[in-house]
């Protein structure tokens, strides 16, 4: 057995363009699924995980982010005073006991492979996690994260999630080539930054959540700019194949790509159908509206 992973990496300085204008002022990982920002539902899955280190990579507009992990005394007060006491509850409870959150800047977006590259000092010689908060992951009873470091236990090795998608999206995607190992895990042989569908080695996409070995910030060090400049965390994992072994995971649940509209309103209306308190009037509606919309001409 090795030692856990107890630290993750979350990128979260990215532009935001695809969400333009709602991302000018506000970070993309800021953006509720039905009433929870998707920066804390990839907290929550990480603390699920056992990861008690959370190592969030920001630029100059995510200050949203540091308050929101943040206590608020006076929200506290109030709600306090207000007698509410399941909400103070709620507020109190965003950020568990024992889980500490540490912030670094990148100072210009110059790739996800550069923002991972920003946390190096904060994460020292460790295996550690990263996650894409915009890729929510609906796991069910073990959520995908927790998932991967039980393997990351027995295996030891860096571990990346990957899904099958449609061959005409691989330009949207990193896209591995694998030999199976076990079910549902491959050795990657070969990995390239979003591929042209006739170009693609197959329609495996690299999903976001990572664990990986420090091994690989001494290469993102030499990487320079890749595709517009930026610094591909996929060209790494390439040349991280070189020295050690790199395991393609097909993770079980369900994955919303949030950072596209129509993946992120599909998260939306999936997780307010079985919200606790929504679910059921907001599928009343929806039932009403879709029969609606058949009779009108
Ligand atoms: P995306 O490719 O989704 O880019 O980045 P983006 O800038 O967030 O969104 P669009 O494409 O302009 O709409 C994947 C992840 O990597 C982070 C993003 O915040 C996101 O979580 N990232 C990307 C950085 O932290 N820094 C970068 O320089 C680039």
């Amino acid at each position: 057995m090795s030692a856990g992973i107890t630290k993750a990496v979350f990128p979260v300085a990215g532009l935001g363009s695809r969400f333009l204008p709602a991302t000018k002022a506000n970070p993309k990982e800021m953006l509720p699924i039905v009433d929870k920002p998707l920066i804390q539902y990839a907290v929550e899955e990480a603390v699920a995980a056992g990861i008690t280190q959370m190592i969030f990579v920001t630029s100059s507009n995510k200050r949203a982010i540091e308050d929101h992990f943040d206590r608020s005394y006076e929200l506290e007060q109030e709600l306090e005073q207000r007698g509410k006491k399941d909400l103070l509850a709620m507020v109190r409870g965003i950020l568990p006991r024992g889980v500490t959150c540490a912030y670094v800047r990148q100072p210009q977006a110059l790739g996800l492979g550069h923002a991972v590259l920003c946390a190096r000092d904060v994460v020292g010689e460790h295996p550690f996690a990263v996650i894409l908060a915009d890729d929510l992951i609906d796991g069910g009873e073990r959520n995908c994260l927790a998932q991967m470091t039980a393997l990351y236990s027995r295996l030891a090795c860096s571990l990346i999630a990957v899904e099958q998608i449609p061959a005409a999206d691989t330009d949207k995607y990193g896209i591995v080539s694998s030999t199976p190992l076990e079910s549902g895990l491959g050795r990657v042989t070969a990995i390239v930054e979003k591929p042209a569908p006739a170009k693609a080695p197959s329609t495996l996409a690299v999903v976001g959540r990572y664990i990986l070995t420090p091994g690989i910030f001494g290469i993102l060090e030499t990487l320079g700019g890749g595709a517009h400049g930026e610094i591909q965390l996929t060209d790494a994992i390439a040349k991280l194949l070189n020295s050690e072994q790199v395991l393609a995971y097909r993770f079980s649940g369900k994955r919303y790509d949030c950072g596209s509209k129509l993946g992120y309103l599909e998260a939306t209306v999936e997780y307010a159908l079985r919200h606790p308190h929504l679910g059921r009037e907001f599928s009343a509606y929806l039932d009403a509206y879709c029969a609606a919309r058949k009779t009108t001409p």
